[in-house]
């Protein structure tokens, strides 16, 4: 794809106008437009400047200070959400709850039906989880549609990033397995018409599609980071399961932390490093980020997860404590009656009192051993934030407070 092919799209995305509209404005064809936005042909260069200029003059969207061109601002922002899962990631998690999924109805809302490692794994392995219902939604500003396969909707008309999409399925072939390769789920859709076009755009917070939330018994999806704490709070509000990819900063947010506390909520199997295919137009960075010889560029995060509510057998493990306490290894905090343990390997199996320890430790918790009593981060305003972790004046890392799980007498 050529990077003025996405600048194009970009740039009548930010502007808020319909292709028709967007034409019209700039005198250009239509079809051209659709030519441009579909890759089957290139805008010119200073075409693709020109729009740039006028619509950062105009200032059609406001929000936008000076200087900046729209396209840099929208892009840069837009880049950090854009991570593509692996199918191995999602095969991989999955293979931890499979019975969980047998007759639940499966809903991937951040994801494009044809193009999604979600939809692939899900469509794949439908008849071996024995899904009743699998419901897949798309955002109609996609980056990825239409990469993988020529696609239509259910009136044959091409995708277009102008629409929202829902592909929902209710049974597949029995010859479609996990060992199958894509072209035969793409033909498959084709076949059925399964995509159809929504009303809306998609957006996973709009009533079209909390309709499909309504309908659907588990959350499986990689939201925009950005959206993470809105998907989630969504979820848990209509009383749904979720297993959903996020960034390890988000735990310790005012919307997630509380969940993890209450146990409504917790960390899945993969956590740390994990990698994701990015949008060709994506800009190239100096770590984390690498392009493989089909040319397809990925990058990767040190602090991903999966959040989950889904039951596993990792919470139900204890965590084997080997460390004795001592008052010199395990100094108290300033401010707080804690001891600060900067290991989870050093957690002591014999202090009853709070213990600050890495953030690192939720990926081990097991609710019967350790209650979480709260977070100490940076004194913020949030009830559960008890106080900011300094030992001897000196700042630690934002830390867990944990204690030992009390045995209630007579239990
Ligand atoms: C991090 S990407 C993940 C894509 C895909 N689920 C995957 O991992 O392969 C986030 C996806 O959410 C879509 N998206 C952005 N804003 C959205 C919204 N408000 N509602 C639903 N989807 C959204 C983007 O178009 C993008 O496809």
């Amino acid at each position: 794809m050529d990077t003025l092919n996405a600048q194009i799209r970009e740039l009548r995305k930010v502007s808020g106008l319909s292709q028709n509209t967007f034409a019209e404005k700039f005198e250009i064809p239509t079809s051209t437009l659709q030519d441009w936005e579909h890759d089957r042909r290139t805008p010119p260069v200073y075409v693709v400047g020109m729009i740039d200029k006028i619509l950062s003059n105009e200032r059609i969207i406001g929000r936008l200070s000076a200087g900046n061109s729209i396209l840099n601002k929208a892009k840069s922002a837009k880049d950090n959400d854009e991570f593509y899962t692996t199918y191995e990631t999602v095969a991989r998690e999955m293979a931890h709850y499979i019975p969980q999924f047998k007759n639940k109805v499966v809903l991937c809302n951040c994801d494009d039906p044809f193009e999604s490692s979600f939809s692939k794994y899900f469509i794949k392995n439908f008849n071996h989880l024995g899904l009743k219902g699998l419901i897949c939604t798309s955002y109609y500003a996609s980056r990825v549609i239409g990469s993988e396969s020529e696609l239509v909707d259910e009136n044959n008309e091409p995708l277009s990033t102008d629409n929202g999409y829902v592909l929902s399925l209710t049974s597949v072939p029995k010859r479609i397995t996990p060992e199958s390769k894509d072209e035969a789920v793409h033909s498959f859709l084709k076949k059925k018409k399964a995509v159809k076009k929504l009303k809306g755009n998609g957006d996973f917070r709009s009533a079209e599609c909390i309709k499909y939330l309504d309908q659907a018994d588990i959350v499986v999806t990689n939201p925009p980071f950005s959206l993470f704490r809105e998907l989630i709070s969504l979820i848990v509000e209509h009383d749904k399961q979720f297993l959903v990819i996020g960034n390890q900063n988000a735990l310790t947010y005012k919307e997630i932390f509380p969940l993890i506390q209450e146990n409504k909520a917790w960390i899945g199997y993969q956590f740390g490093d994990m990698e994701f295919r990015v949008p060709s137009d994506s800009e190239p960075r100096d770590t984390r980020y690498w392009v493989d010889e089909s040319g397809q560029k990925w990058r990767s995060l040190g602090n991903a997860m999966w959040l989950t509510n889904i039951d596993m057998n990792r919470r139900h493990q204890e965590l084997a404590l080997c460390k004795v306490y001592d008052s010199l290894s395990y100094p108290k905090y300033d401010e707080y009656d804690a001891i600060e343990v900067s290991k989870v390997a050093d957690i002591p199996m014999d202090y009853e009192g709070i213990m600050g320890v890495p953030i690192t430790f939720l990926n081990k918790h097991n609710p019967e051993q350790f209650d979480i009593v709260g977070e100490a981060n940076h004194g913020s305003d949030n009830s559960f934030d008890l106080f900011k972790p300094t030992v001897d004046g000196k700042l630690k890392f934002k830390r867990i407070l944990i204690q030992k799980k009390r045995l209630v007498a007579g239990a």
